[in-house]
């Protein structure tokens, strides 16, 4: 069983100060699915993390797209695409992790490979003219 947690590393870093604290706590409440795992925590308090990372992926998507939205960022329509398609993805698999068909470990696994390509690949697309827009 791997419980690798997610560690903050300089690469993620965009310099946007509320984006950056943003993503770390996403890390961080991916971090705590794992650590209930290894807790052996109950259904309800595993239940209770995942609804925290469920809110607060839309709070900070929210966040994020209105900061792109507002700089006139060009690929605005293909960014929001994929934050859509990450919450149906938890809302899919958050509903496999409730009835037990997928592992919190796994769950986990899936946030932080989706997290970590995202914000490396994607965000930081977005820096040069959210930037310029400062
Ligand atoms: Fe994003």
């Amino acid at each position: 069983m791997n419980l690798t947690e997610f560690q903050w590393d300089n690469k993620y870093a965009t310099g946007i100060l509320n984006i950056d604290a943003q993503h770390q706590y996403l890390f961080a409440l991916t971090n705590r699915l794992l650590r209930n795992t290894a807790e052996n925590a109950s259904m309800p308090i595993i239940a209770v993390t995942l609804a925290q990372l469920d809110d607060y992926v839309k709070e900070h998507f929210d966040l994020e797209e209105q900061m792109l939205r507002e700089a006139g960022y060009a690929e605005l329509a293909e960014h929001i695409a994929q934050h859509q398609s990450l919450k149906k993805r938890l809302h899919e698999y958050g509903q496999r992790l409730l009835n037990e068909s997928l592992s919190p470990i796994d769950f986990a696994r899936f946030m932080q490979m989706w997290l970590s390509k995202h914000i490396l690949q994607s965000d930081m697309k977005y820096l040069p003219v959210v930037k310029s827009c400062k």
